[in-house]
This record gives C-alpha cells, structure tokens and sequence, in this order.
C-alpha cells in the first residue's frame, strides 16, 4: 500500500469517526463557558485569537514557534547524543523547548478558538489535531523535568516522540486547511463583474433588510440604507455563511451562523470569527434597476445614493 493511500485511509477514518462528536461537543461547551466567563471581553478577547486585527488568522503564525523551536531542539539533542554538541548544547536545547512550550500554549488558545466553529469532518479531525498537540506538549514538559532532573537520554527520546507526534498532528493541520479550508478566504471575490451589471429593481429593496441576489453566478447582498444603496459580497469568508439571510446590526451586516459582523461601505470585518474582508462593489442606480460593478480592494466606497440617482 502507497503512504498516500495509507495516509487516505488514515484521515478518511478520522473524518468518519462519529464517535468524536460527543466529546467534541463537551470541548466546544468548555471553551464557550470559558469565554462567557471572560463577561463583556469575550467577544473582544476572541476577536484577538482569531485575529481579526491582523486580517488573517493567527493561528498559522503561531504553530511555527513550536514545530521550529522542537525542531531545533531535536537538532540539539541529536548532536549531544552524538557526542558533537558543544558545552552549551543542552542548555539551549532546554530554552528552545521552553520556547516552543509557550507557543504551543499560545497555538493552542487561537486552534481551540478557530475550531468551535468547525462542523462534522472538520470538527472530528481538529479535534484529533489538538489532542495530538496537547500529547506534544505533555511530552516536551516531560522531557523538561528530565533534563532538569539530570535524565538526559530519557528527556531526548520523550523530546523525540514528541516531535513526531508533532508531524503527524502537523499533517492533520494542513487537512483542515486544504481539504476543509479552516482559514480560507470562502468569499468569492475572484469572479466579479467590471462592468455596471443590473441585479435588481430598485422596487424590491426595502430600508435595512439584505436582500440576497446573484450576478454571474456569484452571490452578492444589497442593501438599502440611509438612502444608499450597498452591495457587498454574498458569501461569509469564514466559513461560507448565506449572508442574504444576515440581518443588520448598527448598520453592519451580520452573518446567520456565527455572527461576524461587517461594515457595509469596507467590507471589513467589525467582530470575528471572520478576519477577512468582504468583496465590495459600486451600486448606481439606471431605469429603476441596481446596477454593480466590481470595486477594488484599495478604491474607496463609491456607492451611489438611490435618492441622488432618483433626483437627477
Ligand atoms: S460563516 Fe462563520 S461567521 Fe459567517
């Protein structure tokens, strides 16, 4: 059997494996009551984990601290054991280890925070990722208190299996990156027209309510408000949310199922999980009808006011 094969097979079981999602529940319940705790910061706290005020998720920026602290430390260990290292070697494997013990308390918080909101496969599979991290930690803990307690060979080889627990939690992440694109950018702003494009009559808007409509295939939101008319990308970028079915909160448009919230004339994201922006696109209004074009990411809101258009 080929590794690929072998490895299918592996992740196919994972994602199949219905007898995770009760335990998988009682995780995403504590890390709810964990935030509810945390009173009026919660949102802001999570905010931060996702990385909302990075406009990407900050998970993936924290996972290098481990896998490239631990992997320096195996580089240590091995040449110590092979009697190449020089007096300093073990000490600083001890503070990259150390190092990579607090990035993993730190990778932990943001994964366990990005995966809450994960469904069925993706769920099952992030939740076999994070056990297998949080074995990583308790083994690379381990091998600190051996090397403190003088155990050098035990304290190499637990450093050992941790690392490749390490890389196989490692395989388990790029499974939910690329297969069940946890972190992707799910909005479809690639496939956009460049040319003003009519998608609806002016008549069927009514004052605050997004109203879901489709240009080329690509789903969009408009949005009659204070006398304008906005039309933003139709898709959540976090995981996919229907965002005509969204409803407006202090004019930003809020997403149906895990509720990021998004201004109207940047697409920006105003409250996670989302951190990437929403498509946004210019409206005018020609013979009762909306029309929209494509808007680029560095243009500045250009809506046209229905009320202006209505005037002329
Ligand atoms: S799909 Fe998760 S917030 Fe929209």
């Amino acid at each position: 059997m080929s590794v690929r094969t072998l490895l299918e097979r592996a992740v196919g079981t994972v994602e199949r494996w219905q007898v995770l999602d009760a335990p998988g529940y009682q995780v995403e319940h504590a890390i709810s009551l964990t935030f509810l705790l945390s009173g009026r910061y919660a949102r802001r706290l999570q905010d931060v984990l996702h990385g909302v005020w990075l406009g990407h998720p900050l998970h993936p920026f924290l996972v290098a601290v481990p896998i490239g602290s631990w992997g320096a430390a195996a580089v240590l260990d091995g040449l110590d054991a092979a009697g190449r290292g020089g007096p300093g070697t073990g000490q600083a494997a001890r503070a990259v280890i150390r190092l990579g013990v607090a990035g993993a308390v730190a990778s932990a918080a943001t994964g366990l925070t990005d995966w809450q909101h994960a469904h069925d496969e993706a769920r099952r599979v992030g939740l076999v990722h994070g056990t297998l991290n949080g074995t990583a930690l308790a083994l690379y803990t381990w091998s600190l208190a051996d090397r403190t307690r003088g155990r050098a060979t035990r304290a190499r080889l637990t450093a050992a299996a941790g690392y490749a627990v390490v890389l196989a939690s490692g395989y388990l992440g790029g499974v939910l990156s690329y297969r069940h694109r946890l972190g992707v950018d799910h909005s479809e702003s690639r496939r956009d027209p460049r040319r003003f494009t009519p998608v609806a009559e002016v008549a069927d808007l009514t004052e605050g309510r997004p109203v879901g409509v489709y240009v080329d295939g690509v789903p969009l939101v408009l949005v009659a408000t204070g006398g304008e008319v906005r039309a933003v990308g139709g898709r959540c970028p976090h995981l996919g949310g229907p965002l005509g079915e969204g409803w407006l909160h202090r004019g930003e448009l809020v997403c149906p199922w895990h509720g990021s919230r998004f201004h109207l004339d940047t697409g920006e994201p105003a409250q996670g999980p989302s951190t990437a922006p929403l498509p946004c696109y210019d409206t005018r209004i020609h013979d009762g009808r909306v029309e929209v074009r494509r808007r680029a990411r560095w243009r500045t809101p250009t809506a046209t006011t229905a009320v202006e258009e209505a005037s002329r």
